[in-house]
């Protein structure tokens, strides 16, 4: 419930998480992003492929569309914790062209200039509902929204906002991953606190009735679910 969510600011990880922007000012912006991006979902799916629905070996084989697409949903947004870079800025293709950007993406230059190691996604809104065969305490049960015909599901495009205004509205957080050499530090509250702020700015803007963030974790996973829970989630 948006009311139960807990800020949560402990940590020492000095930089803020950061926004992944969904449109690029040149072709060869979008590409380096997404070849970052690429890169630290499949070094998560690679390092605890017990924490992901996604398997390494399937996402190695998705085609660069595939990636674009989830990169550039307009139902998800993405935040990256980042760290300073070791090494002069490079990509995938030589040395990065900064003439390419300038002050008018600040959040551009922080992704390209810096190293990415952590990673989240929240989806949504999405208009809650229920199963028809759910009773009435599914109105506790936010999750159901994402569950299909018994599968878990997601609109294919952003839902209208004047269909959604007022309304009980759902998110799904995903895809947090923070790499080994850089855990610790409180990277994942603080990519939890943007997605939550993020949540919490749109339902106010759509004069939401209720927002709840779910999540789809292992059961096993405990030190993901404490820190869920010690969010509220
Ligand atoms: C779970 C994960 C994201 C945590 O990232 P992190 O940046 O290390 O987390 P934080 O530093 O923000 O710490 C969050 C909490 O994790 C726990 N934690 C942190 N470091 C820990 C360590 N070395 N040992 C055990 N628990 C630890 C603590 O409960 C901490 O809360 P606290 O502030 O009350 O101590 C990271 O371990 C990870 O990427 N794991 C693999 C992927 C995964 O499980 N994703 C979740 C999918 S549902």
């Amino acid at each position: 419930m948006l009311g139960a969510w807990k800020k949560n600011n402990r940590g020492r990880a000095s930089t803020e998480p950061t926004l992944l922007p969904n449109s690029f000012p040149s072709a060869e912006n979008l590409q380096e992003i997404l070849h970052r991006y690429k890169e630290i979902r499949l070094n998560g799916f690679q390092t605890n492929p017990e924490a992901f629905v996604s398997s390494y070996e399937e996402s190695l084989k998705k085609s660069d569309d595939t990636w674009r697409s989830q990169l550039q949903s307009q139902l998800s947004k993405t935040f990256v914790s980042v760290i300073q870079s070791q090494e002069a800025p490079k990509n995938s293709h030589g040395p990065i062209s900064f003439e390419s950007f300038d002050d008018t993406h600040p959040s551009l230059q922080k992704l390209l200039q810096n190293d990415w190691v952590g990673i989240v996604s929240i989806t949504g809104p999405i208009l809650f509902s229920k199963p028809n065969t759910a009773a009435k305490t599914s109105l506790s049960k936010p999750w159901e929204t994402f569950i299909k015909d018994g599968k878990y599901q997601l609109p294919a495009r952003p839902l209208d906002p004047n269909y959604l205004r007022g309304k009980y509205i759902v998110y799904v957080l995903g895809g947090l991953f923070v790499s080994p050499q850089a855990r610790g530090q409180g990277r994942a509250r603080q990519l939890i606190n943007a997605t939550i702020e993020a949540a919490y700015k749109e339902a106010r803007a759509l004069a939401s009735s209720k927002a709840s963030i779910v999540i789809q974790a292992e059961a096993g996973n405990t030190r993901a679910r404490r820190l869920y829970e010690s969010f509220g989630i």
